[in-house]
């Protein structure tokens, strides 16, 4: 059975974090209950259409913690969910309880993906995000004891007012915690956004290759494995949801905003809640967009995608100027060095399609393309 993927998009927020452009709201609770509803019924509708076996769920946002937990798991319980599967929910510190936990725990939920960011107060601050560092230990604590073993923690790091000493001590005092899984994203400035707007607070290139080293050697050092270029996980507990992203798989978006791949079509929802709710209620589609892209881009897509994981790919696709950025294996398959993930994007532009791939490719499934560091499933424009 090939794996099928559901990403569920809760686009509310207590507050803007300032570098955030995802499709997030912080001023719309009193549309929750018409959208959460809303969504549950375009998950019946797609079960109704023959959904595949899901074999992973991501629930992001947005703040998903933030509403109703039994809203929540409404959609969930509409969805044919194998035994096994991986089905996570993206927390804030701020937001969660052990009932909440609880109440997940008993609709299937078994992982949690929780915004740490920094355990430094004054980085937290330089990013404008507001949680107390000591809510993140309470958080993991109450998730444990309510029996969800699987943690991924998101760190951003490049914040202008962190030294080097505060990013090693995020990643020490992060890792007492003991994830499975780490994601730890250079800040990325992103139009629209507070943090875009203020050039004093944007990120260092040097610095933050800097932090990407010394990441690696501290999550190396505690067991983690690097698998795509800011992810690393523990062995088995990488992201199930991601690899279906970065891999060409199935996966359906639900809710505002929320993106879609099926066999080489790639759609997306409209972007507000408003447009979403009003589509749901008159029963008219809530598919904003759609693309069929032509065999050979979506090959070079793929490979641009896959040499972004630590299985590689062919060196024939390796352009000669960028070889020594990768490894190359007695079977011909080239893997990044740790220098060639602080330039994979030099590596990707210059990639090319081997006539053997692209021959096989052709009939294949392949995804969509995040174009940076952000978690895919979710358009991130500005308001
Ligand atoms: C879709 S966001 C939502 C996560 C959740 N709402 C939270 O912030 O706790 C997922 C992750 O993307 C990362 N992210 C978002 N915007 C970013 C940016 N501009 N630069 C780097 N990482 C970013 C953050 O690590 C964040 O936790
Ligand atoms: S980073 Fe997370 S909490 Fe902050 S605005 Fe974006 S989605 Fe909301």
């Amino acid at each position: 059975m090939a794996d099928f993927g559901i990403y569920i998009h809760v686009p509310f927020c207590a507050r803007k974090c300032d570098y955030c452009a995802f499709a997030t709201w912080t001023d719309r609770d009193h549309l929750v209950v018409a959208y959460m509803e809303a969504m549950r019924h375009q998950a019946a509708a797609a079960v109704h259409d023959a959904m595949p076996p899901v074999t992973s769920v991501f629930v992001g946002g947005g703040t998903p913690s933030l509403v109703d937990p039994h809203l929540l798991t409404a959609v969930l319980d509409e969805l044919p969910i194998v035994a096994g599967a991986e089905v996570t929910v993206e927390c804030n510190p701020d937001f969660v309880d052990r009932d909440r936990f609880d109440h997940y725990v008993a609709h299937g939920v078994n992982r949690i993906s929780l915004g740490v960011q920094s355990m430094t107060p004054h980085v937290l601050e330089a990013l404008g995000r507001t949680h107390d560092p000591d809510n993140v230990v309470t958080a993991v604590r109450d998730a444990r004891a309510a029996g969800i073993d699987r943690l991924n923690v998101d760190l951003i790091y490049g914040a202008n007012r962190e030294s080097l000493s505060d990013w090693e001590q995020t990643l020490a005092d992060m890792l007492l915690l003991s994830p499975d899984h780490v994601s730890a994203y250079a800040l990325t400035i992103e139009a629209g956004t507070a943090l875009y707007d203020d050039p004093a607070r944007h990120p260092d290139d040097d610095d933050q290759a800097e932090k990407y080293l010394r990441a690696e050697a501290a999550l190396v050092g505690a067991g983690l494995t690097n698998y795509e270029i800011s992810n690393w996980s523990t062995v088995g507990q990488e992201c199930r949801h991601n690899l279906l992203y970065w891999t060409g798989g199935n996966y359906l978006g639900i809710g505002c905003a929320a993106h879609s791949h099926q066999d080489g079509r790639r759609f997306w929802n409209v972007h507000t809640p408003e447009r979403y709710i009003s589509a749901m209620e008159s029963g008219t589609s809530v598919e904003a967009g759609s693309e069929r892209l032509e065999p050979d881009a979506r090959a070079l897509e793929l490979l641009q995608l896959q040499v972004r994981l630590s299985h590689g790919v062919s060196v024939d696709a390796i352009a000669d100027e960028v070889r020594h950025l990768v490894d190359v294996n007695s079977e011909g398959i080239a893997k990044l060095t740790l220098d060639g993930r602080l330039l994979a994007n030099e590596v990707a532009i210059r990639l090319t399609i081997p006539d053997r791939l692209q021959k096989h490719v052709g009939a294949e499934h392949i995804g969509s393309a995040p174009t940076d560091d952000s978690p895919p499933g979710v358009d991130h424009h500005p308001m």
